[in-house]
């Protein structure tokens, strides 16, 4: 195991951002840069033991600044959206800003992937990043100490473990965004990928991607991919669910959820063989296509076209502070939020 800092560039303002890079003895190797404490590289091996960048990002600050969909990115305080983009606790409601549709509140109008975070190596396997969030900042109360650990190890596992405490009451809810393409970041869409999720049950929403507070059973619809599916099989089909989003972008309810650390999903990309198994504590996991990909320019300026890289952003529920029949995320002042969700790379 080693770990690697370098200068990846430099914000408008001066400020320097590091990267840091885990690898493991398997050509297994993960990059996180102090902005937002983003991912920005997974290498990992196909079954010919050639290793790959699978991440779907950019490989310059400008990207991360310029033209984000929150590639690779921490979200925060709260991931994922909240419908009206308000909540309540305890009789007091707190507005938040509507950076969607001047209606939802999306991935907390962009406060955590926007920062610039602290950086510590702990050893020579984990990263340590941290957060001073600000009372009141997008409407969300407390100031909030957060930490992401990333590290490897020679199971080919990336382990991220979240921390976060408020001095006030208050929703937290804290993501990943990374987006794969196991075939590599510049070989075209995922539609080939085949797909598990180990849910019974997803969240339906509304036509503003908020949940309608139902938690629907997957049998006969697009949403049952417990059994290895095709990502592009169903992504189109006739559905008024998948309509209101354009495609696969929604909340899969994790069979079994206890707050131990369960397999969410795990997914193929045939020729390469490359697999990557999600696992988290969570309750609930987004599976979202990449439908909004527009064709930015991305690494070594290939362009990011629709659905060109997946999301599996473990979480609670979207919109859980309006919803009172979902597992709930809010904690007391001095309540400390942990997490833990890990990436696992093999070949099949
Ligand atoms: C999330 C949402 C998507 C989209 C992306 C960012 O994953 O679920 O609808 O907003 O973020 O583009």
């Amino acid at each position: 195991m080693s770990v690697n800092v370098s200068e990846f560039g430099s914000l408008k303002d001066g400020r320097i951002i590091h990267k840091y890079t885990l690898q493991n003895k398997n050509k297994v190797s993960a990059s996180v840069i102090t902005y937002g404490a983003t991912l920005t590289e997974i290498c990992a091996p196909d079954k010919n033991d050639i290793s790959k960048d699978i991440l779907v990002g950019f490989d310059n600050i400008e990207g991360f600044v310029e033209r984000t969909d929150y590639q690779g990115v921490i979200v925060g305080p709260y991931a994922n959206r909240i419908g009206n983009a308000s909540f309540s606790i305890d009789g007091v409601q707190y507005k938040l800003v509507a950076n969607e549709k001047d209606v939802t509140c999306l991935h907390s109008n962009g406060e955590f992937n926007t920062a610039v975070w602290d950086a510590e190596v702990i050893d020579d396997s984990c990263v340590a990043f941290t957060y001073v969030s600000p009372d009141g900042l997008n409407g969300f109360p407390g100031k909030m100490n957060v930490s992401v650990r990333y590290s490897l190890n020679d199971e080919n596992e990336l382990k991220l473990e979240y921390f976060a405490v408020s001095d006030k009451k208050t929703v937290i809810n804290l993501t990943n965004h990374a987006y794969f393409n196991l075939g590599g970041y510049d070989s075209g869409t995922i539609l080939d990928h085949m797909i598990t999720i180990n849910a019974d049950k997803y969240t339906p929403v509304d036509s503003f991607s908020i949940p309608t507070g139902e938690i629907a059973d997957v049998v006969n619809t697009p949403f049952d991919l417990r059994n290895s599916n095709r990502i592009g099989d169903m992504i189109d089909a006739d559905c008024v669910q998948l309509d209101y989003t354009g495609g696969y972008d929604h909340n899969f309810c994790i069979n079994g959820y206890n707050g131990s650390v369960l397999k969410a999903a795990e997914v193929t990309e045939p020729e390469s063989g490359r697999t990557l198994e999600v696992f988290t504590d969570l309750p609930g996991v987004q599976f979202y296509a990449g439908n909004f990909l527009k064709g930015d320019l991305g690494k070594a300026n290939v362009r990011m076209e629709k659905r060109s890289g997946f999301c599996l952003e473990t979480q609670f529920y979207p919109d859980t502070p309006n919803h009172a029949n979902f597992p709930q995320c809010t904690f007391d002042a001095g309540e400390e939020f942990r997490s833990i969700t890990i990436f696992k790379f093999s070949v099949k």
